[in-house]
């Protein structure tokens, strides 16, 4: 073999990898980007109690469930539940959501908890960890 065709070859075999690692870098990057990002953002920020007791309103209503901050704002009109979800807004309302019953006991729709449909559905909702302090 002629020694160009093999000066050729390899430079035509580092040229491919060099796409395919390309190629692979920015689908992987597309897939893991948006994830990672949510995440990291998830678990930076923190909101004091009087933030969120700041929204309040069916217009913009943020609550603690289990030391979690949720923006359930966009939530609120898909909620099976209709308006029993305002009352979470601008409070902890861990007990609520969990047992469907108010801290002193009384039962709001069927008493009881909320399923895991819901549990998910919530996971997507959050926007920060309560800061006690
Ligand atoms: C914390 C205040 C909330 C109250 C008082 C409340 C109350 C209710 C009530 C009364 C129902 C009707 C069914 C039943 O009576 O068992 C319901 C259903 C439902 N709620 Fe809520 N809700 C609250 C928050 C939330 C949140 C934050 C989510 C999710 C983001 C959610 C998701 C659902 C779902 C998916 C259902 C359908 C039944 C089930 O999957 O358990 N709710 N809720």
């Amino acid at each position: 073999m002629k020694k160009s065709t093999v000066i050729f070859s390899v430079v035509i075999l580092l040229l491919l990898s060099a796409i395919g690692v390309g190629v692979w870098a920015t689908l992987n990057n597309r897939q893991t980007q948006p994830f990672l990002n949510k995440q990291t953002s998830d678990q930076a920020k923190t909101y004091t109690l009087s933030e969120v007791a700041r929204h309040a309103s069916k217009d913009d209503c943020w609550a603690i469930i289990s030391d979690d901050v949720y923006d359930l704002t966009e939530f609120i009109n898909r909620h099976p539940g209709g308006d029993e979800i305002l009352r979470a807004c601008g409070t902890d309302a861990t007990t609520l959501f969990n047992s469907r019953q108010t801290q002193d006991g009384q039962w709001v729709g069927s008493g009881t908890p909320h399923s895991q449909a819901a549990m998910e559905q919530l996971a997507k909702l959050k926007i920060g960890t309560v800061n006690k302090n």
